[in-house]
């Protein structure tokens, strides 16, 4: 897919995503810009409840193999 994560791999940057964007896992936590983060629809409540697990969840946090 196109997603934050799969872009990020394109580009070689160090991006984990552990289940592949099945949103089971946090390990693509990314903090967005808020300008950036405006722009996006908001998170789906599956992704509200992983970003809870977060490490380091901020008001910009979001999985980024959800962002598209
Ligand atoms: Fe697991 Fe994004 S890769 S939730």
């Amino acid at each position: 897919g196109d997603d934050l994560l799969a872009v990020a791999h394109e580009y070689d940057i160090d991006l984990e995503g552990a289940c592949e964007g099945s949103i089971a896992c946090s390990t693509c936590h990314v903090i967005m810009e808020p300008d950036m983060y405006d722009k996006l629809e908001e998170p789906g409540d599956d992704e509200n409840d992983m970003l809870d697990l977060a490490f380091g969840l901020t008001d910009t946090s979001r999985l980024g193999c959800q962002v598209k």
